[in-house]
C-alpha cells in the first residue's frame, strides 16, 4: 500500500497490520529510528565513537537499514538485522525504496546479501542478516543502539514482554539505547521492569508518542 507521505509498505490483510505506519513509512522510519535513535546516540550519547554496532528487530524490507547506511558515511557501522520471515524478491522490487532514496544499488545489494554472513553494503556499512525468531536471541553486550520495529502489541503480545525486553537490555552495551515506535503503557512498564530508563517523546505525523529506553543509567 502507498502511506501517506507517498512511500510503500506491506500490508498483511489478515492481520490488519503493516510493516510501517500508514500515516507515512519513511517519515515514520527517519522520525524513530533515525532521528530519536541514531542521532540521538551520536550527538548525546557518544559523539567520539569510532564503530557503531546496531540491532534491528525486524529486518522485514530493509527501510531502517537503508536510511541507516545513507546517514553517515564517514562513520564504520555494522549493522545486524535480525527476521524470521524475509520478505519475498517480488516484495522488495514493489517496495521501490532504492529510487526512492537514490541508492538503488545500496538497496539491491542488502537484499541479495546472504543471511548468516558479514557482508560489506558501502565502505562503511557492514549488513549481517539473521534468520531467527525475537525469541531466541542471545546477544550479551555487543550493540549500542536496538532499533525495536516488531509488528505492534495488537497483533504479537508475545514480541513486547519482559523476557524479550530483558534480553535487548542484555543485548546493549553500558548506555546503549533501544527506540520504538510504540507508546503502549504495557511495552513501557515491562521496558522499565527490564532494567531501561524510558522516555516518552514525540512520536512521528499520525502518533502521539513513542519510547526511547537508555541502560545503564539510575
Ligand atoms: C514492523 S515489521 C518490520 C519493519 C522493518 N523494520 C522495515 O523497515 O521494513 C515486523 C517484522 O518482524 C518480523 N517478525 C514477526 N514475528 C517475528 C518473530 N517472532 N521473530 C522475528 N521476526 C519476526 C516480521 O516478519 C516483520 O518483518
Amino acid at each position: 500500500m502507498t502511506t501517506s507521505d507517498g512511500s510503500k509498505t506491506i500490508h498483511i490483510a489478515d492481520l490488519n497490520e503493516q510493516y510501517h505506519s500508514k500515516h507515512g513509512a519513511l517519515q515514520e522510519a527517519r522520525h524513530v529510528f533515525i532521528k530519536t535513535g541514531l542521532d540521538y546516540y551520536l550527538k548525546e550519547i557518544n559523539p567520539s565513537i569510532t564503530r557503531l554496532r546496531i540491532l534491528e528487530y525486524g529486518f522485514g524490507t530493509g527501510l531502517n537499514a537503508l536510511l541507516t547506511s545513507l546517514y553517515e558515511e564517514s562513520l564504520p557501522i555494522e549493522y545486524t538485522g535480525t527476521e524470521a520471515f524475509p520478505i519475498t524478491r517480488e516484495e522488495v522490487e514493489a517496495m521501490d525504496y532504492g529510487a526512492m532514496l537514490d541508492a538503488d544499488d545500496i538497496y539491491q545489494k542488502m537484499h541479495d546479501a546472504p543471511w548468516e554472513t558479514k557482508t560489506s553494503i558501502t565502505d562503511s556499512f557492514q549488513l549481517t542478516k539473521n534468520q531467527l525468531k525475537f525469541e531466541d536471541l542471545e546477544y550479551e553486550s555487543v550493540f549500542d543502539l536496538i532499533y525495536f520495529d516488531a509488528f505492534g502489541p495488537r497483533t504479537q503480545p508475545e514480541l513486547w514482554t519482559l523476557d524479550i525486553f530483558e534480553s535487548a537490555y542484555k543485548a546493549l552495551d553500558t548506555n546503549g539505547v533501544l527506540v520504538t515506535y510504540c507508546a503502549a503503557g504495557q511495552v513501557r512498564r515491562n521496558l522499565i521492569a527490564a532494567g531501561f530508563t524510558v522516555e516518552r517523546l514525540p512520536g512521528p505525523p499520525g502518533k502521539r508518542e513513542m519510547l526511547r529506553g537508555r541502560k545503564g543509567i539510575a
